[in-house]
């Protein structure tokens, strides 16, 4: 509460001082602040165009460059893309290299709000070391599509566990005097045609999924920007749509800070009157609508009083204040960047993002046997895969391999296979000192077979390149990679299947295989954890922030509307499950996945008892979480909702990530945020709860109920 208060009292200092200096600027020095320059990118359409308002002595290009007003104060507003560290690679060709964090599905799957904000921090001092002062981080859009190229820069499918996390990245970026959005408001749950994309959406359903997650992590962290999508949602712009941006967010909301657009999704002036504040990356208008609607036409539309002059001054202070309130304008010296510390910091992230998907017991491989082992696929033997597109990071030393892949549209020439050092197979070597490494690169099946046939044991890697502007074309991994798994598994019976992709993928050979690990994008230190998870050096401890189903006929939208189409076609996509987004649907449809959110194993086992619920307001539940394995662990007991006043309804309520020895046992408590036991009523603009039975449970995942409960919620009209 303390916190809270602080913070509002700094907001609205900062408002107030926005408001001060906002007063004292020339309309010039208005307009100049509110769009950024898209900095010099080698090889790319913005090639040899360094835009003249980026000064001569920048020479740290980034994603969005704004001139600041020296005479009063006020820096220059330098950004950089932060999903998973700070990018982009070929911005910046002096640039030593960032720590290479784990993607925001990994981060997503340890269920660890601290975790993330020791992320966000090393995140904000990499980038303050080399003077970013906002991040692009905080994605949360939801998981609503197993195709969405972008999923792995998405901590999940589920609105309070990835506002939680998002909330936490921003606070830890924000705690070090860099600014945050939260992005992409709202609805970019697919890449297909993004700038031409309409998503159609039940409004009190936005309310309750993609809006809802924005709205609390909103609440938790304050984040100086929020960025809008390049979809539209229900027929408007994300960035000019006026009910999502004045009557939602900035209106029923009370949201402070700015609204900035995705590159190149600004398409008109009149956007400013809907609350858009800030262009970005004015030239990728030119190059998508072949103009830059915030300079020149904004300012006829001003003289024409067209733009209300207090609206310019809106978007003014919007800016100012936002900076102030994090201090951008009062750094001194850069701090020291500890390397070491965020290397370990990447590891644990590493580590508690890998979820152990199947394990007949032969993991952990016993490390003190002279194996023969066969490593199989997958670059294992040069690096780890990670997500392609703005949020792609270089790390330190360069990557160990860039392989071009390409494709149509904008993003085509930045989708590349990166691979991190150290490799897998390194790092296996030095986990497994007994045994007898023996590497095929997976090329050929046979190939493949020949080499899974004389090992004890064969660890074959699955991977998946994934990023922005793609969406896949369906779940199966990609270069055959699926027969030879398949060849393997039928060359050896002791597989064990580990996936580095972004997203779930159909398992064809998954009877066949004696375990499988899903990594997603570990980030540079997830060889490391690899072998560590493998080996029992680590027990796993992640838990699956989407679900797998068994295909695409389980999920709302067998087929994908616009998959395929050429780039610009325009896209209308339904978001027909509105709210029931993930494990919801499958509650409601009563199919069952392939993995349930929230499955994972462990190498010990946990047992959930005494269940005390009390209802009310809200729902809170007590209960005790015990280690009966024998080793130390950790787990995440779930809390949902599975039946509200006679209505089928599955919710997150709640979760906890718990680390406890052998035998060791924790009472937890844990409170339901109100308004996930509530719906939206879209007439009376509130959160009602309607009285009744309500039903919970607490379980490992969201298919499983250990412990059962009922209570009694009382009639409640509230919020906004
Ligand atoms: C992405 C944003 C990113 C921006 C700047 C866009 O293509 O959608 O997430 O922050 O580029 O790099």
């Amino acid at each position: 509460m303390t916190t809270k208060l602080a913070a509002e009292r700094e907001s609205s200092e900062a408002d107030r001082r926005g408001r001060e200096v906002e007063e004292q600027m020339t309309d010039e020095e208005k307009f100049s602040l509110i769009i950024s320059v898209l900095g010099e990118v080698p090889g790319s359409a913005a090639a040899g165009t360094r835009d003249p308002r980026i000064p001569d002595d920048v020479t740290n290009m980034s994603a969005g460059y704004t001139p600041g007003v020296p005479r009063l104060g006020i820096p220059a507003i330098q950004s950089s893309d932060a999903s998973m560290g700070i990018t982009n690679p070929g911005y910046r060709p002096d640039d030593p290299g960032a720590t290479a964090f784990p993607s925001l599905i990994a981060l997503g799957s340890s269920f660890n709000p601290h975790l993330v904000r020791q992320g966000g921090e090393a995140i904000a001092r990499e980038a303050r070391a080399r003077g970013f002062n906002v991040q692009l981080a905080g994605g949360c859009n939801l998981a609503r599509d197993p195709r969405n190229g972008r999923n792995f820069e998405y901590f999940s499918e589920d609105p309070y566990l990835s506002a939680v996390l998002a909330a936490e990245q921003v606070n830890g970026i924000q705690s070090q005097g860099v600014v945050s959005t939260l992005k992409h408001y709202t609805l970019n749950c697919n890449e297909t045609n993004r700038h031409w994309l309409d998503a159609i959406i039940d409004p009190d359903a936005h309310r309750e999924s993609d809006l809802l997650t924005f709205q609390i992590a909103i609440e938790r962290s304050q984040p100086g920007a929020i960025m809008s999508g390049y979809n539209k949602v229900n027929g408007e712009y994300a960035g000019g749509n006026h009910h999502l941006l004045n009557d939602v967010l900035k209106g029923a909301w009370g949201y402070p800070g700015y609204v900035m657009s995705d590159w190149g999704a600004t398409p008109d002036w009149r956007f400013a009157l809907h609350g858009l504040d800030q262009e970005s990356g004015i030239q990728g208008d030119t190059l998508l609508w072949g103009k830059q609607p915030f300079t020149d036409e904004l300012r006829d539309a001003y003289a024409r009083g067209e733009l209300p002059q207090e609206r310019l001054s809106d978007m003014v202070r919007r800016i100012l204040r936002s900076l102030f309130a994090v201090g951008v304008d009062q750094w001194g010296t850069a701090p020291e960047v500890d390397m070491e510390l965020h290397d370990q910091i990447a590891l644990e992230g590493a580590r508690q993002g890998i979820v152990l998907l199947e394990n007949d017991g032969v993991l952990p491989i016993p490390t003190d046997e002279p194996l023969k082992v066969a490593v199989i696929g997958g670059y294992a033997q040069q690096g780890i895969v990670s997500g392609t597109g703005s949020g792609a990071v270089a790390p330190v030393g360069g990557f160990a391999g860039v392989i071009k892949i390409g494709g149509a549209g904008v993003m085509g020439r930045h989708r590349n296979l990166f691979l991190f050092p150290p490799s897998p197979l390194e790092e296996l070597a030095k986990a497994l000192p007994q045994a007898q490494l023996d590497f095929d690169p997976g090329y050929t099946p046979a190939e493949a077979a020949l080499t899974a046939k004389r090992s004890d044991l064969v660890i074959v890697f699955g991977i998946r390149v994934e990023g922005e502007g793609f969406d896949s074309a369906d779940l199966s991994l990609p270069w055959g990679q699926d027969a030879v798994i398949e060849a393997v598994a039928d060359a050896n019976p002791n597989t064990i299947v580990v996936l580095e992709t972004g997203n779930p993928v159909s398992m064809p050979w998954r009877d066949k295989v004696r375990a499988i690990v899903e990594a997603w994008y570990p980030g540079q230190a997830g060889g490391r954890a690899i072998a560590e998870v493998l080996t029992g050096a680590v027990n796993p401890s992640g838990r699956l922030p989407v679900t797998f189903p068994e295909s695409l006929e389980q999920t709302p939208r067998p087929e994908l509307p616009g998959l395929g189409t050429p780039w610009g076609t325009p896209v209308t996509i339904e978001y027909g499950e509105g709210a029931e987004v993930g494990y919801r649907w499958f509650a409601r449809t009563g199919a069952t996945p392939t993995y349930a959110f929230g499955h994972g194993l462990s190498y010990t086992t946990f047992a959930y008892g005494d269940l005390e619920v009390t209802g009310g307001d809200t729902v809170t539940a007590s209960f005790t979480v015990t280690n009966t394995g024998d080793r130390a662990g950790a787990d995440v007991p779930q809390l949902y909702l599975t039946e509200a006043a006679g209505e089928q309804r599955q919710r997150l309520l709640g979760f906890e990530r718990v680390q406890l020895q052998p035998g060791e046992s924790r009472r937890l408590t844990l409170t339901a945020e109100p308004r996930l036991l509530a719906r939206f009523d879209g007439t009376a603009g509130q959160w009602r709860i309607t009285t009744g039975t309500y039903q919970v449970a607490v379980g490992r995942s969201a298919d499983s109920r250990e412990l059962v409960a009922e209570t009694t919620l009382t009639d409640a009209l509230f919020g906004s």
